[in-house]
C-alpha cells in the first residue's frame, strides 16, 4: 500500500519524505486554509519535494469553472492531481481531464456507487473518506472492501485512496481492505512506529545493557 500525507505543512512533508516514506501528498481547501500559505505558492513548493501525484483541489461547483481552475492546477507542476468533488459536475470534469492525460482525484466519496460512477469517468484515485463516516457510526471500512470487490470485479484500474484517516488501526484496515493508498496526517504516519511493548523492551534492553558496564 502506498503512503500519501494529508496535509499542506512543507516541513512535515520533507521530514516524512527524507525517510522515503512518501508516495505522494494530498491537500484540500482547509489543509490550505490551516496552513495560512498561499495556494498556488504552497503547492509548487510541495510538488518540488515528492516526486508522486500531489492532490490540489478545485473549489468551483459548475464543470466550466472546474475546467478553468483544473487546468491552472495542473500547470503549477507535472505531478499535479487535479482533485474534484464527487458530484454530476465533478464527474464531467474528471472525463474531461482524464481524456487529457491528466491525474484526477475524485474526493468526498461516501458510496460505492460514487466510488463505481468515478471508475467510469476515468478517476486515477477515488477518495472515499474512513474517518467522516465513522463518526456517523457508519462503517468506513466496509465502503472500502465494497469498492475494492466491485474495482476488481470489473478490473477498474482507478487506485482506491483511502482518505480522512484518523487512526493507526485505519491504516492497518485499509491494507486487510486491499486499499491502494492510504492518504494520513504526518502524526498518524508517525504513529505507525509506537508500540508500547517495543518501549517497554527497549527499557528493559537499556537497563541490562548498563547494568554490564560496556560500551559499543
Ligand atoms: C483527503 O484527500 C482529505 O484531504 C482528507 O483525508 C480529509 O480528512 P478529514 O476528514 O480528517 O478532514
Amino acid at each position: 500500500m502506498k503512503f500519501f500525507v494529508d496535509t499542506a505543512e512543507v516541513n512535515d512533508i520533507r521530514e516524512l519524505n527524507a525517510l522515503g516514506l512518501l508516495d505522494g501528498v494530498t491537500t484540500n481547501p482547509s489543509l490550505i486554509k490551516k496552513s495560512g500559505r498561499d495556494f498556488a505558492e504552497v503547492v509548487r513548493e510541495i510538488c518540488d519535494e515528492v516526486e508522486g501525484p500531489v492532490s490540489a483541489e478545485v473549489v468551483s461547483l459548475d464543470y466550466d469553472s472546474m475546467i478553468a481552475e483544473g487546468t491552472k492546477l495542473s500547470e503549477l507542476a507535472d505531478n499535479i492531481a487535479i482533485k474534484v468533488p464527487l458530484t454530476w459536475d465533478g464527474l464531467k470534469a474528471c472525463r474531461t481531464f482524464s481524456d487529457q492525460g491528466k491525474m484526477v482525484n475524485v474526493t468526498l466519496c461516501f458510496s460505492a456507487n460514487q466510488a463505481l460512477l468515478a471508475a467510469k469517468a476515468g478517476a486515477t484515485f477515488i477518495s472515499p473518506f474512513i474517518g467522516r463516516m465513522d463518526d456517523l457510526n457508519l462503517d468506513g471500512m466496509q465502503l472500502i472492501q465494497d469498492i475494492r470487490q466491485i474495482y476488481d470485479n470489473y478490473m477498474f484500474e482507478t487506485e482506491i485512496l483511502a482518505a480522512s484517516i484518523r487512526t493507526a488501526n485505519h491504516v492497518s484496515e485499509c491494507a486487510l481492505a486491499g486499499a491502494d493508498v492510504a492518504t494520513c496526517p504526518p502524526g498518524v504516519l508517525r504513529s505507525l512506529s509506537s508500540h508500547v511493548l517495543t518501549d517497554k523492551g527497549l527499557e528493559g534492553f537499556l537497563k541490562d545493557w548498563e547494568a554490564t558496564g560496556q560500551k559499543i
